[in-house]
């Protein structure tokens, strides 16, 4: 049994901080950088809009990572609208979600595209926090695992060095819904996803870092965090006040 560092990420999403202008982030930046700090064995990350990656990174303080919340996998070209992860590096920014289920449901973006955005960032030496879940309709028929395999699928496809591959389960139905999935509902799929994993990968899998997210808050981040295979948290609406974060990363 590899140890596995807790990681803790803050998924801003489309929010600057708790508002939409450049002073709700300085706010925010300021909550956190007076808060309690992230324990030594604790990784902690908050992937702003990135707009303020390059604000926040030169203010936040250093025992924070700054991330991105996507990135397209060419370098440089006619991609209106794009960032790539060449451009990330140079600001300073090395890590980044990939497939966020916000990204796949409203984005449109699939696994082959994701694939090719995994493979892209770990080339350049990126921290890569991988997302993957299920609906609602999926858990009430029973097909987590067959939605979640293909996804994987994805990840174990473009991935040859795992040290920088984290992967995010977030059940798309405890997303900003306040239904957090039991310690039980979650250990369970982690279990199962690890499990899966090893099948691909072989020991390899006992050292993968697996965060859950949705609706991950302060009350009841304590909880999760004891079950075996959740290996950290990737909060959205609890990461937009430093109070509560802080209490999350707190819980490892
Ligand atoms: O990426 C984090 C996420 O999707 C969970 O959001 O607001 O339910 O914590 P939330």
């Amino acid at each position: 049994f590899m140890s596995r560092m807790p990681i803790v990420g803050g998924n801003w999403k489309m929010n600057a901080g708790n508002g939409t202008t450049k002073q709700s982030v300085v706010e925010l930046v300021e909550g956190l950088n007076a808060a309690p700090k992230p324990s030594s064995g604790c990784e902690v990350f908050v992937a702003v809009p990135y707009i303020y990656l390059d604000s926040v990174s030169s203010t936040i303080d250093k025992s924070f990572k700054v991330s991105a919340q996507n990135m397209y996998k060419e370098a440089k070209g006619a991609f209106t609208g794009e960032i790539s992860g060449e451009m990330l590096m140079d600001m300073g920014i090395s890590t980044v979600i990939i497939g966020h289920s916000e990204r796949r449901d409203i984005f449109g973006e699939t696994d082959a595209l994701l694939g090719a955005k995994i493979s892209k960032a770990l080339s350049l030496g990126m921290r890569v926090v991988a997302c993957c879940g299920e609906h609602k309709e999926e858990r009430e028929a029973g097909t987590t695992m067959d939605v979640l395999v293909p996804q994987l699928e994805a990840i174990v496809a473009n991935t040859e060095d795992w040290s920088n591959l984290v992967i995010a389960y977030e059940p798309v139905w405890a997303i900003g819904t306040g239904l957090t999935a039991t310690p039980e509902q979650a250990q369970d799929t982690h279990a199962k996803i690890r499990e899966w994993l090893a099948s691909k990968i072989g020991t390899t899998a006992d050292g993968v870092r697996i965060q859950y997210g949705g609706s991950v808050n302060d009350k009841n981040a304590a909880e999760l965090a004891k079950a075996p295979d959740i290996d950290g948290f990737l909060v959205g609406g609890a990461s937009l006040k430093a109070g509560p974060f802080s209490t999350i990363y707190g819980v490892f």
